[in-house]
């Protein structure tokens, strides 16, 4: 299936953009990212238009991007704006620019139409500027298309099984689900009342009740952010651990997967924010990534709805998520076509 493309996708981390160019490959194309020295991100083609050599084993000479090979000089328009043999830059000799943003310690980039690319599109992040909570960011990637991974995602009675220190036995029957759809936007509410803390929260915050009622939050955003909030409520007592989960596609069957997340228990205690982010990170690289890399296996090739597979009351929010991005791609492609009549 295309990927849609005229959307704000993740791109890395803000401070993953040091003073080295890095490369990305970002729904099936070569993308450089790379800072100027003034601070600015910039986004081009990471193929250079004289010998297709990769800019991003380049450098950054003021604003501008150096290639490795013969050192013709690209700005953040991607315009050849230095020719070491002098002379005018031949008409070839630009490479493709993607719009780009940081914002909220995020690259936002637009892999669509560059007429079309809004920034006030680029969805709320700001709460990594909370100080109730201390943030944490990893980067993984997951050999399968970005739809399993979303699947995996909204239906979260996967952790009982999967992740037994984020459940309690029976817990995936036990919880009780809404789920609403708002244009682009889908929210799911997993709600389990009278029920046993969660393992990870007692080992978090020892002294919380071992009953309680536990509310995971999910806002799903075409066509592949989550925000997840799992909020525990015992006696006076409450744990919130926010997280959110933005996948890009790198291919049709691999996903970048990029990670924030947050404890609230002491936001300024560095080394338990760190201690979290070794077990969030843990949970994904050894339990989810394993099973889902496995699922993208079994299909061979071939899209899991081609299987036509079962269908559990739980899913309810990944095929409402599946047959949203349906519809923005038929819209985007009607779109193209009649933009091009
Ligand atoms: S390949 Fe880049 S300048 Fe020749
Ligand atoms: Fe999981």
């Amino acid at each position: 299936m295309p990927f849609i493309r005229n959307i704000w996708y993740v791109a890395g981390h803000a401070e993953e953009a040091g003073a080295e160019p890095f490369a990305r490959i970002l729904l099936e194309e070569p993308v450089v990212i790379f800072r100027t020295e003034d601070g600015v991100i910039n986004a081009l083609d990471d193929r250079c238009p004289h010998r297709m050599a990769p800019l991003h084993k380049g450098k950054v000479i003021g604003d501008s991007i150096q290639c490795p090979y013969h050192g013709l000089r690209f700005d953040g328009a991607g315009r050849c704006v230095h020719m070491p043999l002098g002379g005018e830059a031949p008409p070839r000799a630009g490479v493709k620019a993607y719009p780009i943003v940081e914002r909220h310690s995020l690259l936002w980039i637009w892999m669509g139409d560059p007429a079309l690319a809004d920034p006030a599109m680029i969805p709320d992040y700001s709460d990594r500027d909370d100080p109730s909570i201390g943030w944490f960011t990893g980067v993984l990637r997951c050999k399968a298309n970005y739809q399993l991974l979303v699947d995996n995602l909204l239906d979260l009675t996967h952790s009982e099984f999967l992740h037994p220190i984020l459940s309690s036995d029976g817990w995936a029957g036990r919880n009780r689900q809404t789920v609403t759809q708002d244009g682009n936007m889908i929210t799911v509410l997993n709600r389990a009342e009278d029920d046993n803390v969660l393992p990870i929260m007692k080992i978090m915050k020892p002294h919380l009740g071992d009953i309680g009622t536990t509310i995971q939050t999910e806002r799903w955003e075409a066509p592949s952010l989550i925000r997840l909030s799992v909020d525990f409520f015992s006696g006076g007592e409450e744990l919130i651990v926010p997280s959110a989960h933005m996948l890009t596609p790198e291919t049709e069957t691999s996903t970048h997967y990029f990670v924030r997340g947050g404890q609230t228990v002491d936001p300024a205690n560095a080394q338990l924010t760190t201690e979290s982010r070794e077990g969030v990170l843990a949970v994904f690289t050894h339990q989810d990534i394993p099973i889902i890399e496995a699922q993208q296996q079994n299909l061979n090739g071939r899209d899991i709805m081609d299987f036509q597979p079962a269908v559990l009351s739980a899913d309810r929010a990944a095929i409402l998520a599946r047959r949203h991005v349906v519809k923005l791609l038929r819209q985007e492609q009607s779109a193209v076509t009649v933009a091009a009549e």
